[in-house]
């Protein structure tokens, strides 16, 4: 079985090798946050689908216990395991790249526990930051810069934390799941004179698409499918 990354969002942002293992596999599957609802990696994917393969949404639920994950992880693996027995070549849907913060990886894991014998092939994809930074035109990492991609922290005391770290450090910050923590993520980076050359990047690849400096961005929550790009030192050597 294939585990494929979609890309962020724009079907043209699939890699050929991706498009490839859609259009061999007799399954397609995709995950969804409730039965019945519509998958993102599906709807990514959609424009190299055909009508005749089956479709295998399979749900995971964005809740805090950990049960419930682990049992939706488990249950995924146990349904591809049962597709790749059956003789259907089959693949799983996975948003951006395979390998961050992705669905694909815990599935992974989970095959791997409970499914020693299926093979797993991983097919990378192009990451919502890398996307973002190429529609804001903004270098991700000069010279002896770090990136570092992370969640936005939960509270503004381990934000503050963070950026005095990135900046001893020389890192540049990637800050996913910005969602409804941007109403006090934005005066914060106020405050030290960031939020200027930050890039705000809000459903990259969409077309509904909005890649901006954050400072033009109002402090109200932003949709979960946000990121942050934020960079406080320049490099030594510039054009
Ligand atoms: C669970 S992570 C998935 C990351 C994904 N696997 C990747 O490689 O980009 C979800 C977070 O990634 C970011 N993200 C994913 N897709 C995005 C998009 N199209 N536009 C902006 N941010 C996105 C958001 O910060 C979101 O909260």
């Amino acid at each position: 079985m294939t585990l494929v990354g979609v890309g962020p969002g724009d079907p043209e942002l699939l890699t050929v090798a991706a498009v490839r293992a859609i259009r061999a596999a007799a399954t397609v599957a995709y995950p969804v946050a409730r039965e019945g609802g519509e998958g993102m990696a599906a709807a990514i994917a959609a424009p190299w689908m055909a009508p005749e393969q089956r479709r295998l949404p399979l749900v995971f639920p964005m809740v805090d216990d950990a049960d419930a994950r682990r049992r939706a992880w488990q249950e995924a693996a146990d349904r591809l395991a049962a597709e790749v027995a059956a003789g259907r070549p089959v693949v799983l849907l996975c948003e951006g790249d395979v390998s961050l913060f992705a669905t694909a990886s815990y599935v992974l894991l989970a095959l791997r526990a409970r499914h020693p014998g299926c093979p797993v092939r991983l097919i990378p994809g192009i990451p919502a930051v890398a996307a973002a930074a190429a529609a804001g035109g903004w270098p991700l990492a000069l010279q002896r810069e770090g990136l570092l991609i992370l969640p936005t922290p939960e509270e503004p005391e381990a934000l503050e934390a963070l950026l005095e770290r990135a900046a001893a450090e020389g890192w540049v910050l990637a800050l996913l799941k910005l969602g409804r923590r941007w109403p006090w993520v934005r005066p914060l980076l106020e405050r030290r004179g960031l939020l200027a050359e930050a890039l705000f990047a809000r459903r990259v690849g969409w077309p509904d698409q909005q890649v901006m400096a954050a400072a033009a961005v109002e402090p109200e929550a932003v949709p979960y499918f946000s990121l942050l790009l934020v960079r406080q030192g320049c490099a030594a050597v510039l054009p």
